[in-house]
């Protein structure tokens, strides 16, 4: 059946569609609804016009407000930074230029310096120093006081830019303990006898007859570099066997491992990745988290 029905008054046709005896009434859609769509329509034909909309082959229309593309975010982002880095390229020379014990006096450049050596920090040198630099077992502590290769500003520069006992900067930090045990240099009993000389020099329970004949094997191997007292060299990066600071464990058997195979830490030399502002802010930063010197 269909034929479209008469409408009486008041009455509201059907489309003339019946299934089984049901009908359908043809009611209008509300106006308020059919204005939106059609407002919709209209602004999403703008819409289109105006931004980069319709795909094509290897892109899409451009657009008439010249908004970027997909394609072109990663430009976009690249412009970007090299705006900011515009905008920073006259403090950067500064800092560059600037005297290293000068840099503190200067509020702006020191204000820069310690925001974008944090940033430095937090990319380059946290995953071995540990994000709040308190260090980690054969990673220095750089909170403290106790330095390796010494916390003036001009050590800790030097210290970032050519790094230890790397093999790609020929102006790297270096020195090597010898491997006393492995290399056959000491006897064992010796070895046991220097181990509880650092443990009484460090202020640790120790077997006093075994320091004492310790004491000389150490002023005989290892004086040249932790000096007389055993408080270090700072110029071969032996560290202060005397305090309660330690690089790799004070116990007797990480120090007992310590004097048989030795260690050898590394750092790369920061000049082949960063640039020199870089290094400078990130040496501000360092030597102002608390042991700077
Ligand atoms: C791959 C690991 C590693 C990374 C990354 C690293 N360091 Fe080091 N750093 C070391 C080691 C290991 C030592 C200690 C070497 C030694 O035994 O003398 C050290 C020592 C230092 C020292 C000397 C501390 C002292 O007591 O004299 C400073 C300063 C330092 N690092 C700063 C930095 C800065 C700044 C960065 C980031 C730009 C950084 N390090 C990134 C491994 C790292
Ligand atoms: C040629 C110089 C040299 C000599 C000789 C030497 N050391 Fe060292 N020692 C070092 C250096 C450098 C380090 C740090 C190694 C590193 O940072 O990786 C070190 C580290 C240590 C440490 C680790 C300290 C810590 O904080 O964990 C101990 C312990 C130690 N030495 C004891 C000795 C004893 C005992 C002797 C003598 C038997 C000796 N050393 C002889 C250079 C030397």
């Amino acid at each position: 059946m269909c034929a479209k029905q008469v409408k009486k008054p008041g009455e509201v046709p059907t489309t003339g569609h019946e299934w089984d005896g049901i009908r359908e009434y043809d009611n209008p859609m509300p106006r308020w609804w059919l204005w939106t769509f059609y407002l919709c329509i209209i602004w999403a034909f703008g819409y289109s016009i105006a931004y980069p909309a319709w795909p094509l082959i290897s892109s899409a229309t451009q657009g008439m407000l010249g908004e970027t593309a997909a394609g072109d975010t990663r430009l976009a982002v690249a412009e970007e930074i090299k705006r900011f880095d515009d905008a920073n390229a006259p403090i950067k020379a500064k800092l560059v230029a600037a005297d290293l014990n000068a840099i503190s006096t200067d509020p702006e450049l020191d204000g820069y310096a310690k925001a974008a050596g944090s940033a430095v920090f937090k990319t380059w040198c946290a995953q071995c120093h540990g994000a709040g630099a308190a260090g980690n077992k054969g990673y220095p502590n750089l909170l403290d006081d106790d330095w390796l290769w010494g916390g003036t500003m001009e050590d800790i520069h030097a210290t970032v830019t050519h790094g230890i006992r790397n093999t790609t900067d020929a102006d790297a930090r270096y020195s090597e303990m010898p491997k006393f045990g492995a290399d056959g240099l000491l006897e064992k009993p010796q070895i046991e006898e220097v181990v509880e000389y650092v443990l009484q020099i460090s202020g640790q329970e120790h077997d006093a007859a075994k320091a004492t004949a310790g004491a000389v094997v150490f002023t005989d191997n290892c004086a040249a570099c932790h000096a007389e007292d055993g408080t270090g060299d700072r110029a071969q990066g032996a560290p202060n066997l005397t305090d309660a600071v330690w690089l790799y464990g004070g116990d007797r058997a990480t120090v007992t491992e310590t004097v048989t195979n030795a260690r050898f830490g590394v750092m790369p030399n920061w000049n082949a990745r960063l640039t020199e502002d870089q290094i400078r802010a990130v040496s501000v930063y360092v030597h102002s988290l608390g042991g700077g010197e």
